[in-house]
Order: C-alpha cells, then structure tokens, then sequence
C-alpha cells in the first residue's frame, strides 16, 4: 500500500527551507499582481478630452472660458505696442486698421491711406541681428508674393496670383511701422494673417527687413523712411526704434548699397 516511503521522506530541515523560499515566491507574485490590479490614479478618474461635450456645464461644452480678468500663463501681452502695433488710441478699436478709409487699386488690392492708430515707431531696438532675422524670415513667408524687394512680383505672383502693392511707393514708405506689423497680424484684404506661423517679434523683424528693401530701392530719399525720426541727411538712414532699454537710436543701414537682399 504504502509507496516508497525512502523515496518521500524529506528530511524535514530542508523541507522548511524548500516550502519558505515557495511561500516568499507566492507572496511576492501575489504582491505584484495586487500593485497592478489595484492602480486606482488619476487616469481612472473622470475627465474631459478638448472639444467634447459635458453632460456638467449648463451649455454643455467641456472646455471652459477662461474667467473674466484671468491670464493664461505665458500670454500676459502687457506691452500692447509690441503685440498690435497700435497706439493705445488704436488699441481700443478691435477691427484691424479701423480708421481706414481703403480705396481699391486697380489690382482689386485694399489701398490704405489713413493710418492713425498705428505706432510709428519700432517697439523694439532695431539692430543687425533684427534685419538679420526679418530677411530671413521674409524670405520664407514674404517673397513668394511680394518679391526679392518687395515690389509685389514673387514667384506666385508671376504664376497667377493677385499682385500685391509694391513696398516702393510714397504710399507705403510713409506708412507707420504699425501698418506692416497689423498686416502680417491681421491680414488684409487678399492678404491671409500670417499670426500664426510668424511670432510677434518674428513680425517686427520682418517689418524692419521691409524698411531696409525701402531703404534700399530709394536710396536718396531719407525723409521718407521713418514717419518719426527721420534721417537728416540723405547719405545716412537710419530705422529707428524708440529702444526703452537704453535710449539710443541704432542705425542699421547706413548705406542703401550694403542692405540686405540687394548687394
Ligand atoms: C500669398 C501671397 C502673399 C503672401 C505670402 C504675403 N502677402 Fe502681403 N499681400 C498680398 C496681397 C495680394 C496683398 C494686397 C491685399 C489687398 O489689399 O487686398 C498684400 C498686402 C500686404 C500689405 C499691405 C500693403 C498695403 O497696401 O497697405 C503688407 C504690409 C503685406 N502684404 C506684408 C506682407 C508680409 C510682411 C508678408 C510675409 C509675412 C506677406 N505680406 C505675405 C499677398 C501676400
């Protein structure tokens, strides 16, 4: 009947040691399978995803306003100047260029002549690096349309679509910094707003690269470069910015020969 006691008898020193080493395994297992099976965080709680509906908020919408006066972190747009382009007169008007009396041209283009409510001068210091950036960022996004100096034949334009008004009129060589800025923010006319691919002071550099192409297809005519700060002499232009830090004007083009886009 028996079996083979020999073969079954464990001396019972080891036993213990075999069924402890078991039961730490079993333990440790269970342990593991516990800490899993029990992951109660916030990933299980309720939530809202972006755009979906809410069965909570009386006009069922999940994503809220934000509350009146609040800021979001990072969008505190306290220097208005810098962010519109626009005097603090201009500030209170929402639609772009409000005090605009356009008239069309015969391109069917929007041609502004009233430009109150714009800042006239740059809010930011103009310097090399400035002219720098807006050449380049004005070959990716600007060029295509308004041309290598900005006389409104780029490659589109020569390919079909609408031809914009050249930078090199009396027109826009007197127009205020702001101008450019609101433009590039807020489209005009045929003119898409470019506000989301080009960053605020990506726009200003862009708007002092536009004054040097000015600059530099009317190379004698000084007095119209800036609507403030005017150049005094003809041989010396100078793209001025009120420049809070420190006071002092930078001159950037000097000489209509070397600026950029045109050597
Ligand atoms: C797809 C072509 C296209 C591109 C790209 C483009 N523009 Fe324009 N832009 C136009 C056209 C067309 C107009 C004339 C719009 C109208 O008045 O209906 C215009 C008008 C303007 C004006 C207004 C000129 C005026 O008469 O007051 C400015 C300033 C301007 N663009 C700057 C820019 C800048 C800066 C960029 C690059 C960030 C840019 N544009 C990119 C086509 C373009």
């Amino acid at each position: 009947m028996s079996r083979n006691s020999g073969q079954w008898i464990v001396d019972s020193g080891q036993w213990t040691e075999l069924s402890k080493s078991a039961i730490y395994c079993l333990l440790l297992t269970a342990f593991c399978l516990l800490s899993v099976g029990c992951r109660y965080d916030m990933q299980d709680q309720p939530r809202y995803k972006a755009h979906k509906k809410s069965d909570f908020f009386r006009d069922g919408k999940a994503m809220r306003e934000l509350p009146e006066g609040t800021v979001p972190r990072g969008f505190l747009r306290e220097d208005k100047a810098f962010y519109t382009g626009k005097t603090d007169a201009g500030q209170n008007n929402a639609a772009p260029n409000p005090a605009a009396t356009p008239a069309t041209d015969a391109a069917g283009n929007t041609l502004v002549t009233d430009f109150s409510g714009l800042i006239s001068e740059f809010p930011v210091p103009v310097t090399e690096e400035l002219v720098d950036r807006g050449e380049q960022r004005y070959k990716v996004f600007c060029i295509v349309c308004h041309g290598p100096v900005g006389n409104g034949d780029g490659m589109i334009v020569k390919r079909g679509f609408s031809k914009p008004p050249t930078y090199n009129d009396d027109r826009l060589r007197n127009a205020p910094v702001g101008h450019f800025y609101d433009v590039i923010t807020n489209g005009q006319g045929k003119m898409n707003s470019y506000a989301s691919q080009v960053p605020p002071a990506d726009r200003w550099a862009i708007v002092a690269y536009i004054r040097t192409l000015q600059i530099s297809q009317n190379p004698n005519g000084s007095a119209q470069m800036t609507s403030t700060n005017r150049a005094t002499n003809s041989n010396t232009q100078t793209m001025t910015s009120d420049n809070r830090s420190n006071g002092s004007n930078t001159a950037v083009a000097t000489d209509a020969n070397t600026v950029g886009g045109v050597r």
